[in-house]
């Protein structure tokens, strides 16, 4: 197989947890984006697999991994999105690919995305601010226009709501193997 790198930023701890799921499956190398800036070895790898969260619209970490591009642009390229949007609301994560990344990236990275994990308590402030405004907004929207992720935010709103299933990981790793 080539030689894969699983590049990831996490704030909370669930894209870690499928960015580990993945190197594990593929048995490869797994470093976090800010690591980027320091990297020596990106000649040794022919597959990136780029594991970002979804916060407010947009890719975290993105910004610095336009910032080194350059250093991987030759490489095929696999975007793993994390978030909460449900599963079924593509115009929605399609928002996100196009606010996040260039044409260019849009055109040649491979995209997968899969649902994540949000416990409130430990949410830092202005997080916690922001969850509460999306939570609010929810609120108002008509009942019979909830999708079933919607609801289940606002059922548990102040508790957990986890969806990390290694399961959500295997069309991407079907992927990666059928590059070798
Ligand atoms: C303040 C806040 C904003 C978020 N915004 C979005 C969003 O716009 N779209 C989405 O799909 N998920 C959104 N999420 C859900 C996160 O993407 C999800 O919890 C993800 O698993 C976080 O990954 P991490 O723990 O690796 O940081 C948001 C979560 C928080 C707390």
């Amino acid at each position: 197989m080539k030689r894969t790198l699983v590049i990831y930023k996490s704030k909370y701890g669930a894209t870690q947890a499928y960015a580990r799921m993945i190197s594990e499956a593929l048995g490869c190398d797994r470093i976090m984006v800010d690591q980027m800036k320091l990297f020596s070895q990106f000649g040794e790898y022919e597959n990136i697999v780029l594991c970002l969260p979804i916060y407010n619209g947009l890719l975290a970490g993105i910004n610095t991994v336009k910032a080194r591009y350059y250093r991987i642009s030759e490489k095929n390229i696999t975007l793993f999105m994390v978030g909460l949007t449900d599963l079924a609301s593509e115009a929605e994560i399609d928002r996100t690919v196009i606010a996040s990344l260039t044409e260019g990236m849009q055109h040649k990275f491979r995209i997968f995305y899969a649902k994540g994990r949000m416990t409130y308590r430990s949410l830092m402030p202005l997080d916690k601010m922001a969850w509460n405004k999306w939570i609010k907004y929810l609120r108002k929207k008509p009942e019979q226009k909830l999708n079933e992720t919607e609801m289940e935010m606002l059922n548990h709103s102040r508790d957990k709501l986890d969806y990390i299933d290694e399961a959500s990981i295997q069309s991407l790793i079907k992927y990666i193997r059928s590059l070798s």
